[in-house]
């Protein structure tokens, strides 16, 4: 049986075995930045999920840019080093290559972990100030972030490069940025979250200046050999929010800067924004963009079967699908699709004996 699923994909120069991406997420385990044995435990143990790529989660450039106290950062040399071990450990063990999710959480920042209730940090537990396109709170309870200034953004614009430079001297295959979820980035590009008078507020083009800046930016410090994308939103699920359309016209800018892939995700730019939560959520859009952008697509939101991530890839609606807690709750999720779909995957020696003819039934039913 031929599966589109498991078939291979080039992007940039980078060879992906198959099409299934581990989505990337934030672990809130690192000290200072600083990534710890449970990065090596959680992303080693994702690296042979038959997935052909792990984006490593949200990692703050600055320090700031943290959503928590706990999230990974790549803003010093512990930081690097850290990184460089986790990649190294998962290449030696692993059969995945290796991306990772730069961010700046923005107005965002400065949280507890979500199981302390994923509220703004109050003011006995070190919270730092906020930064932003505007000072427009993120919703109630949340304090109004500082409007940035210019050379605000040029810090954090050198950030974004510094931390690309960093990533690429620890060893990562792949690198992404975080445009979505209501983060610096985003809040730039929506109307929601952006009302300066300035070159970066106003039209959609303008909006979208300080992003292409920063993607620019990276693009220049990262070879053209090594996939560059953006993770993205296709819709804000606010009333005068982005839409479809806006995510179609950001990546025709975003490839024409010479970003080679996009990610399409949804919602989070205020505590407003109400997402429809229904299986493959994004994929329709995904397939806009894929279609009248061009550019290399992957999508993510609610999609956990075999069967569902084989229709997506099959029927040209994008051209890698990334998944979240699916790959929590089963980390060897691509090896048991596979198994439904009659494919195959590389798996450690060590566990050979597992596969692929253990079980003669399905795993999945969908
Ligand atoms: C524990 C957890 C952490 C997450 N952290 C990130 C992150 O660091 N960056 C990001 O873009 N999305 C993050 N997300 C969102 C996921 O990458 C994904 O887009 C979302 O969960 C929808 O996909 P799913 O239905 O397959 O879970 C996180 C999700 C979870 C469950």
């Amino acid at each position: 049986m031929t599966t589109a699923l498991f078939s291979p994909i080039r992007i940039a120069a980078l060879d992906l075995g198959n099409r299934i991406v581990v989505s990337p997420m934030c672990q809130y385990s690192a000290d200072d930045g600083v990534a710890t044995d449970w990065h090596i435990t959680h992303l080693g143990m994702l690296s042979n999920s038959g997935a052909a790529l792990v984006v490593v989660e949200a990692t703050g450039v600055e320090r700031r840019g943290r959503i928590t106290h706990s999230c990974l950062g790549l803003y010093s040399d512990d930081c690097e080093a850290a990184l460089a071990r986790v990649v190294a450990h998962c290449r030696r063990y692993g059969n995945a290559k290796i991306a990772i999710q730069l961010a700046h959480a923005g107005r965002k920042a400065s949280a507890q972990r979500p199981w302390e209730g994923g509220r703004p940090l109050d003011g006995a537990a070190d919270p730092w100030e906020t930064i932003a396109p505007s000072p427009l709170a993120f919703g109630p309870g949340w304090p109004p972030p500082r409007e940035m200034t210019m050379s605000d953004m040029d810090r954090v614009c050198e950030s974004f490069v510094q931390a690309a430079r960093r990533a690429l001297r620890a060893g990562v295959d792949a690198i992404e940025l975080h445009a979505a979820h209501g983060y610096l980035l985003h809040s730039f590009l929506s109307p929601v979250s952006n009302r300066r008078t300035d070159a970066y507020g106003g039209s959609a083009a303008q909006r979208m200046r300080f992003p292409l800046d920063v993607a620019a930016a990276v693009r220049a410090a990262v070879p053209p050999s090594m996939p560059l994308g953006a993770r993205i939103t296709g819709n804000d699920w606010v009333e005068g929010g982005l839409t479809p359309v806006d995510a179609v016209a950001f990546a025709r800018a975003l490839k024409e800067i010479g970003l080679d892939f996009v990610c399409i995700s949804s919602g989070g730019v205020s505590a407003d924004a109400r997402p429809v939560m229904v299986p493959g959520m994004n994929v329709q859009i995904a397939e806009m963009v894929k279609a009248e952008a061009r550019i290399a697509t992957r999508v993510v939101g609610l999609i956990a079967t075999p069967k569902r991530a084989e229709e997506i890839i099959a029927g040209g609606k994008a051209d890698m699908v990334a998944l979240a807690r699916a790959m929590l709750d089963n980390p060897h999720w691509g090896w048991h699709a596979a198994k439904v779909l009659g494919a195959d995957v590389v798996r450690p020696s060590q566990y050979q004996r597992a596969a692929p003819n253990l079980w003669p039934g399905a795993m999945f039913q969908d």
